[in-house]
């Protein structure tokens, strides 16, 4: 999958801009605060429809301005796509190859992409959410229908969420909850194992990267648990019964105490938890982990590499895990697009494409 090129009006600190990709390794390089991240970013933006870094799209407008556009040409499966995306006043309008689109599932998914940033760091060091949020993602690249089946059960949640809040008395809330609970199984079991799978589909991968950029005395686990149970079947298979035992407690603590919005996924380093064990640059290395392994499973269930965006990865590793990477990138067909503040550390690559970023201007150099 390919991107051959960029156009930004009004998009972050970009007034208007146009950026031509090579097909193999581009490097956008600058000082610190110049547009580099906004780069990728805007590329994020077009394939996801939404932003990886803030929630409200008119942040994304240049200050001053009053709307932003993005244009893109893709291509995956030797078919070209034009992607655009428009937004103002709260309102966004997407096109593919000048038709209107009407929802995320439409496009999200056509073009895949990876997306490496230092944050990234989160879905180790900080809580369930971002792990669920990381395998999501993922999942909704590979099968865009689990957008619906998300956005299906976080209704069924406000549902039933509105209905606790709300309750009076304990008789009236239990015949109630009974018809909110058969859905949020009903969902809630589809989640459960779409996101068991794809875990399993990482642990594999993971195991095979991992040696290699770890050295091979060190092992890394990855496990789904739901309902705190550690298998599919069993996690199932107690799923009607924990909604049942819960019923007066999620009455009395008017909150949704059971269901997969309160899964996590376990990732354990030489058998020990990683998110309270593992050194800065061991995180560092899990995170890159989990994101070759998501290049190679979007591969294999595509048949293409995904576009790579790595932000600013280099600084953060070591020599060998640099090595190893930057070595992954130049094999077969993989675009990848690399910011850094110093070209010094990608020097050895061959015939990359270097951008200069600078105050909100980008210029090719070679
Ligand atoms: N909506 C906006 N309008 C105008 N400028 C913005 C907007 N949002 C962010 N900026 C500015 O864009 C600049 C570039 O941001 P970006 O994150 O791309 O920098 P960078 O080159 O990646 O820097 P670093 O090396 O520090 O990561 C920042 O100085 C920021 O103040
Ligand atoms: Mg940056």
């Amino acid at each position: 999958m390919l991107i051959h090129n960029l156009y930004f009006k009004n998009f972050r600190n970009y007034s208007e801009q146009e950026i031509t990709f090579t097909n193999g390794i581009n490097i956008l390089v600058g000082s610190n605060g110049q547009g580099k991240t906004n780069v990728l970013e805007g590329i994020y933006y077009l394939l996801m429809g939404k932003s990886y870094r803030v929630n409200q799209e008119s942040e994304l407008i240049y200050w001053g301005q009053k709307n932003f556009y993005l244009r893109a040409n893709f291509e995956a499966y030797e078919r070209k796509y034009c992607l655009e995306s428009y937004y103002e006043k709260g309102k966004k309008a997407i096109k593919i190859n000048q038709l209107a689109c009407q929802k995320l599932s439409e496009y999200v998914g056509m073009i895949n992409v990876v997306f490496f940033t230092p944050d990234d760091l989160n879905i180790i060091k900080s809580g369930p959410l971002e792990r669920r949020r990381f395998i999501d993602l993922l999942l909704i690249q590979v099968k865009p229908a689990h957008i619906s089946l998300l956005n299906t059960y976080i209704r069924i949640l406000k549902q039933k969420s509105i209905l606790l809040k709300r309750s009076l008395n304990k008789a009236a809330a239990n015949d109630q909850l009974l018809v909110w609970n058969e859905q949020l199984l009903e969902t809630g079991s589809r989640v459960i194992r779409n996101r068991y799978e794809m875990t399993e589909k990482l642990q594999n991968q993971c195991g095979k990267m991992f040696s290699k950029v770890f050295g091979c005395h060190e092992n890394m686990d990855l496990q789904y648990v739901s309902l705190g149970r550690k298998s599919l079947d069993e996690a199932l298979a107690y799923f009607p019964e924990a909604l049942e035992k819960q019923r007066d407690a999620e009455i009395e603590r008017r909150a949704v105490l059971v269901g997969p919005h309160r899964d996590d996924i376990i990732v354990n380093i030489n058998g020990r938890s990683a998110r309270y064990y593992a050194s800065q640059g061991q995180q560092r290395s899990l995170v890159l982990c989990l994101k070759l392994a998501e290049m190679e499973i979007i591969n294999k269930e595509k048949e293409e590499y995904p576009i790579l965006l790595l932000d600013d990865v280099l600084s953060e590793l070591d020599e060998g895990r640099r090595e190893y990477l930057m070595e992954y990138i130049s094999n077969s067909n993989k675009q990848t697009m690399i910011t850094t503040t110093d070209l010094g550390q990608i020097e050895k690559q061959k015939d990359p494409a270097v951008y200069i970023v600078k105050q909100g201007t980008i210029r090719r150099e070679s």
